[in-house]
């Protein structure tokens, strides 16, 4: 493998809103929100977007690699929240940033995207193509929630997550990815319907729906499966892992993933109480915080993981 993490950093938004501060605005409680998902607070976006986060956390990573932007040459965003259709985040981010030398582009894979975009960033270093990247997970969610919908909106937050990665003989260890279409209905948000002078479309904003109990068991059955998939593929057990980086949706999926691995929940980090589901962002925020808290040294090995909309999941086994 090909690829080595050099740098991260995060941004969330300055509004920080409780469980407390929703049971202000709708019919929920602390007592619900905590004992369903561990979620105590999130960060919502007031003067933030998905760029200005995107570019934030940027800045942030480039400096812990001590890179230049210049150095870059590829830049690629996954969000399901980008501030525009067109251009896309990550040629916002180079023009903010510098990097005259990258190639950039979004992609969507919804809570594994972070982990989809280090493959692709992965597989042109493979390839030969490029050597230095910056892969973001950004998300500005707080505007896809139909807050009067208490069931989803509680969960989630704002916020991004950068690494910068660069070509290396040793870091990735392993890496899987898959998809699931057929199941895509349990968690979704329609974009623009067809609307043009041949059909008339409500062009209505749709919100973020969910089937909270099938996303669930979706999580809890596949994130074991996959990450036993990369520990067997990289020739690694599960106790030679320092920390497990999941994506943050609940403390109980976590804590059945760690039962089903049979691995103590302190190898598990979390953020999800004060920073809830930030798709795309949730493995990249919480990655930083553990590199900044200094809670990595080099040669320790960890593994990310996503999953969510898609249905998408994916996994890598890392030595720091
Ligand atoms: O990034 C991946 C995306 N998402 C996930 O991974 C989410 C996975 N799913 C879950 O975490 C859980 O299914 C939830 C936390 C979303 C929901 O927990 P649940 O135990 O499946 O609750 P439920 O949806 O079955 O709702 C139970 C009750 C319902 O009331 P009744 O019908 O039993 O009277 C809901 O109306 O809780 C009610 N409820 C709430 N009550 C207070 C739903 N949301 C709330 C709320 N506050 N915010």
């Amino acid at each position: 493998m090909t690829m080595k993490i050099r740098g991260t950093g995060s941004s969330l938004p300055e509004k920080a809103v409780s469980n407390d501060d929703l049971a202000k605005i709708m019919d929920t409680s602390d007592e619900w929100i905590r004992s369903r998902t561990g979620i105590g607070s999130r960060h919502i976006a007031v003067n933030e977007t998905t760029t200005s986060m995107s570019v934030d956390a940027a800045q942030k990573a480039l400096a812990d690699a001590k890179m230049g932007a210049e150095e870059l040459d590829l830049i690629i965003v996954a969000s399901i929240s980008t501030d525009q259709c067109l251009p896309s985040t990550a040629c916002e981010v180079q023009a903010a940033i510098g990097a005259v030398n990258a190639v950039a582009f979004d992609i969507n894979a919804a809570c594994s995207g972070f982990l989809f975009g280090l493959s692709v960033a992965n597989a042109y270093f493979a390839a030969g193509t490029y050597e230095k990247a910056l892969v973001i997970g950004a998300e500005t969610l707080s505007k896809m929630m139909d807050w009067n919908d208490r069931g989803t909106c509680v969960l989630f937050g704002d916020g991004a997550g950068a690494a910068v990665v660069e070509k290396s003989d040793i870091g990735l260890i392993s890496m899987i990815q898959q998809s699931d279409g057929t199941r895509g209905g349990v968690l979704s948000c329609r974009n623009r319907p067809v609307n043009n002078p041949y059909v008339q479309n409500d062009t209505a904003l749709a919100f973020t729906k969910m089937d909270g109990q099938e996303v669930y068991k979706f999580a809890v059955r596949t994130v074991p499966k996959a990450v036993s998939q990369v520990l067997e593929k990289g020739n690694v057990s599960a106790d030679e892992v320092k920390y497990f980086i999941l994506h943050q949706a609940n403390i109980r999926i976590i804590d059945s993933v760690a039962k089903r691995l049979s691995q103590p929940l302190d190898k598990f980090p979390t953020n999800l109480q004060t920073c809830g589901n930030i798709s795309a962002g949730s493995v990249p925020i919480l990655l930083d915080y553990v590199n900044r808290e200094g809670m990595l040294m080099r040669g320790d090995k960890i593994v990310l993981a996503g999953f969510g909309a898609g249905l998408t999941w994916g996994a890598a086994l890392l030595v720091w």
